[in-house]
């Protein structure tokens, strides 16, 4: 059996593998559900300053390839999920991971300083929601992450990390990287749903979601490539420092293999998840463990950003 486990700040995640925040965790019942499965941690729907009950439905919908969500950060509010805890912590001793989400500076100062003071294991700031009207995703400003950033991490004690959206152009890679630099980050979740997205259903000639004109965020094997260049670029800028958690489009254990061989030492699985609920889990491991066996791979931390390079091409025939 190869040694599936990762360790971010210390704090081990065994098998690596955990829930991406989004589907199927914003309730006890929900995060019971995931501390009593084979993943080997839990992270909250991304919580906010006040319980919200989300856009009006339908604001997911399965797709051939993946999903399309709009789902409005549906939550039950921070206070919730912090005296929750307690409670959790009798399911087991999985780690479990706070991710906030904020409207506002002071919103994620509140959310990060409570769940750091309630004592989660990692606290995943979201950076990143792009289902809210006339809420742009805070990622995309750098000087606008660079303040959270800051603000965050001077009321946090516990291991900090950021989820962030992604991002398509070099230089955007590189501008963020320079904000991350200035700042001491225990992780990085890379990437969320590729936001802004719309499904149309030829048949009905309507978009598939109702919130916000059927735009919404992408996820699923659709963005698998955009997940793993942003990984693999967050691991080169960043030189390996930062411990990064790779999720889109996770479905078997091979897409867990290259999200390690890009540069992640953990993965989170959302759209999977949501259509095949925990036992999703137990196939990655099997399925991870399978892959590392048969390449003589010891431990899934030996693989981590280990992406070669094409052999030397041949010299173009004369
Ligand atoms: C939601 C979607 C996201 O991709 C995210 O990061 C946070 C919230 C949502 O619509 O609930």
């Amino acid at each position: 059996m190869a040694d599936l486990s990762a360790t971010i700040a210390g704090v081990r995640i065994d098998p690596l593998f955990m829930n991406a925040s989004g589907p199927d965790c914003t309730t006890p019942e929900q995060l019971s559900g995931l501390l009593r499965s084979g993943a080997g941690a839990a992270v909250t729907k991304s919580m906010t300053l006040m319980p919200r009950p989300g856009n009006p439905e339908p604001r997911y919908m399965d797709l051939p390839l993946g999903s399309i969500n709009s789902m409005g950060l549906p939550n039950l509010g921070y206070e919730e999920y912090c005296r929750l805890l307690p409670a959790l912590r009798h399911e087991g001793s999985k780690p479990i991971v706070a991710s906030v989400a904020g409207f506002s500076l002071s919103d994620y100062v509140t959310i990060a300083r409570a769940a750091s003071e309630a004592g989660f294991d990692l606290i995943e700031i979201n950076l990143s929601c792009p289902n809210i009207a006339g809420h742009p995703q805070v990622g995309y400003d750098f000087e606008a992450s660079d303040a959270v950033i800051a603000a965050v991490r001077s009321v946090c004690d516990r291991p900090l990390g950021l989820k962030l959206p992604p991002y398509f152009d070099p230089v955007h890679h590189e501008q963020m990287a320079a904000v991350l630099r200035r700042h001491r980050l225990e992780f990085l979740t890379l990437i969320n749903s590729v936001g802004n997205t719309l499904v149309i259903d030829a048949d009905s000639e309507r978009p598939v979601i109702r919130p916000r004109d059927g735009f919404g965020g992408l996820g699923g094997e659709y963005v698998k490539p955009v997940a793993l260049a942003n990984v693999r670029a967050f691991h080169t800028l960043l030189e390996g420092r930062v411990p990064i958690i790779g999720v889109g489009g996770v479905y078997g254990g091979r897409d867990a293999f290259e999200f390690l061989l890009a540069g992640a030492c953990a993965v989170q699985c959302g759209t999977a998840y949501k259509q095949q609920g925990t036992r999703v889990f137990d196939r990655l491991a099997a399925e991870l463990n399978a892959i590392l066996e048969r390449k003589g791979y010891a431990a899934a931390a030996a693989a981590v950003g280990r992406l070669r390079a094409l052999p030397a091409a041949a010299s173009a025939p004369a």
